[in-house]
């Protein structure tokens, strides 16, 4: 059969490329698998492997041509092949055809590494795993980027910068400016960040593509531990494979409570398709997805109640920096039921919910237009023959079981990100993967927990790393907590954003930093310092001698080293 080899993908959003070497001739004998050419265009590089066994008898095109997708390159005789290994994703979709076959195409791939889920876990550990040499497919049944991109940490932080914008419009006047009047275009605020998440996840195809990473489009059904199917309408693989990541991710969790499987509670992914403000809504958990949403929704103009089990907001925090976050939400409006158990959900029949709650012996009820669940994400760990396979869960069974190699209970298999629930945030899962990977080669990578930054959008927003100062307490640790408030740094005043502080927790023994919180501006940037500085186990005296520009909000952090010291220059 005659089929006609076309420009069938380019890299990002481009519309057309420039084409490379062509590297078959007139006559050649090519097999599937065999590269044919490859396209450039803004964004990178594209290569386009054959899918057939034949002969080239035209090639339609030279080196240097401008071509749109769907222009022919050249053309060969011959079939399509029954094993297929290592092809690239451009080739994954069908090429262009002088007929139309509408089947999927029979595909055996062979791999070293096969990855199911393309998360920040899942997709870190394939672009490793191909820069040490090893030929990986990844199987993703939605978009690539998993929650973390789609439906998580960007979208969210898409949503909490343009209510950033609206707060600065609404305080504009205080700053010399005075705005007549304006509208919230909520359509356009998702739309935004539906273009944020796009590009993002172009940007990842992108790079499945340059590192020659071959993804499957469908769901993964785990056969064995040695071999995986993918079975739809567009895709029938059989992926023999050496090792196997498992990198599925987590989902809502609900508790159980009366009402709490009604179709009209959102969750915090339907929360960022939400066209129209509500104009009121109950988030139930004050953890860190209920109180991030809680800002966006209140800056947005809702009223927005946060009922929480624990006596505080966003547990995992101190105690200092949890009640600047309450003072703000306070001050904001936001009204924060906490020591608070949500007992049930109800529709009314005025179409408006409403959740009853426990708290201090008493029932309490709230009705609202909108209520979201946020108590926490659980690992995906349902329909992965996991039984079968020979992976065993944890202790607690609500996620796989790894070892410091991120290595399960079968050799060959290994697990990353929240399917492991070990600590549910994408740069865990990301640093997880390459660890996976670097086992796999051979490498001795091993995971370690205790330096994890953390990151919560609030407003204002708050970066953690180490220890805390209950964690501290909680292993009988002598330290020396110093602060130093962004009231007292210039930068901080003149951009009038002088809530919270730097907070960091010492040893006076080893003379170390142990942990560190940043509650304010930027916080969740300035972080990293930090981390450096605890991760080099840097004296406070060395510490204390870097310099910190001025004016920057940066200086804090040296104030607060120079606290912990007794030599704080401008804390009163
Ligand atoms: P979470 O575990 O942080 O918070 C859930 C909260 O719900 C807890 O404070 C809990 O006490 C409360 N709760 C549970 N049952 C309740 C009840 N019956 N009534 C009232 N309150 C109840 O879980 P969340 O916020 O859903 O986040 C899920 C995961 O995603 C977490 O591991 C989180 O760290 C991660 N994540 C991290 C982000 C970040 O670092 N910026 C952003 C989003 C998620």
């Amino acid at each position: 059969m005659r089929v006609e080899i076309c420009v069938e993908k380019l890299s990002g959003h481009d519309t057309e490329g420039k084409l490379g070497k062509i590297e078959v001739a007139v006559g050649d004998e090519i097999k599937s698998g065999d590269l044919l050419f490859a396209i450039e265009s803004g964004k990178g590089s594209v290569k386009s492997k054959s899918k057939y066994d034949g002969k080239v008898v035209e090639i339609a095109a030279k080196t240097g041509d401008t071509l749109k997708k769907g222009a022919v390159v050249l053309v060969i005789e011959g079939q399509a092949s029954q094993e297929n290994t290592r092809v690239s994703s451009a080739d994954a979709k069908p090429q262009g055809y002088s007929f139309g076959i509408a089947k999927p195409k029979k595909e055996v791939i062979t791999a070293d590494i096969a990855i199911v889920g393309g998360g920040p876990g899942g997709y870190v550990a394939a672009i490793r795993g191909a820069q040490l040499g090893k030929r990986v497919v990844l199987i993703e049944e939605d978009r690539m980027g998993g929650t973390c991109l789609n439906y998580g940490c960007i979208p969210t932080k898409a949503l909490a910068h343009s209510t950033k914008v609206l707060r600065h419009i609404q305080d504009a006047e205080n700053y010399g400016f005075n705005v007549a009047s304006f509208d919230i275009n909520m359509e356009r605020v998702i739309e935004r960040k539906s273009e944020v998440v796009d590009t993002l996840v172009g940007g990842i195809e992108h790079l499945m593509e340059a590192n020659d990473i071959q993804v499957v489009k469908g769901t993964a059904l785990l056969e064995s531990d040695t071999q995986i199917k993918v079975e739809n309408k567009k895709v029938s693989a059989t992926i023999n494979f050496e090792n196997l990541i498992i990198a599925t991710g987590s989902e809502v969790s609900y508790i159980n409570i009366e009402g709490h499987d009604l179709d009209s509670i959102i969750t915090s992914k339907d929360a960022l398709e939400l066209k129209e403000v509500p104009k009121s809504i109950t988030i139930i958990g004050g953890g860190v997805i209920g109180m991030e949403f809680a800002f966006i929704f209140n800056a947005l103009g809702s009223e927005v109640h946060v009922i929480e089990y624990l006596p505080e907001i966003l547990a995992l925090l101190d105690q200092d920096a949890a009640d600047v976050i309450r003072a703000s939400a306070d001050a904001k409006g936001i009204k924060v039921h906490a020591g608070a158990c949500a007992a049930g959900i109800y529709e009314t029949e005025n179409q408006m919910m409403m959740t009853s709650y426990q708290k201090e012996g008493q029932m309490h009820y709230v009705a609202t237009e909108k209520v979201m669940m946020a108590v926490g994400r659980k690992a995906r760990i349902e329909n992965l023959n996991l039984e079968k396979l020979g992976v065993d869960l944890n202790e607690r069974e609500n996620g796989i079981k790894v070892d410091a190699h991120m290595r399960t209970t079968n050799e060959r298999i290994y697990a990353i990100g929240d399917v492991t629930n070990i600590v549910q945030l994408a740069h865990v899962a990301s640093h997880q993967g390459i660890v996976a990977v670097e086992c796999i080669a051979g490498l001795d990578s091993e995971m370690h927990y205790d330096l994890i930054p953390s990151a919560i959008f609030t407003s204002p927003e708050v970066g953690h790393v180490g220890l805390t100062e209950k964690s501290a307490a909680d292993q009988g640790l002598d330290i020396k907590v110093s602060h130093f408030h962004f009231a007292a740094n210039g930068k901080s005043v003149a951009m009038g954003e002088t809530e919270g502080f730097v907070k960091i927790i010492s040893s006076p023994e080893t003379e170390t930093i142990l942990g560190a919180t940043i509650v304010g501006a930027n916080g969740t940037d300035m972080i990293a310092t930090l981390s450096n500085l605890i991760a080099d186990a840097t004296k406070l005296e060395a510490a204390a001698k870097i310099i910190y520009a001025h004016p920057t909000a940066a200086e804090s952090v040296h104030e607060a080293i120079l606290g912990a010291l007794d030599r704080g220059l401008h804390n009163a």
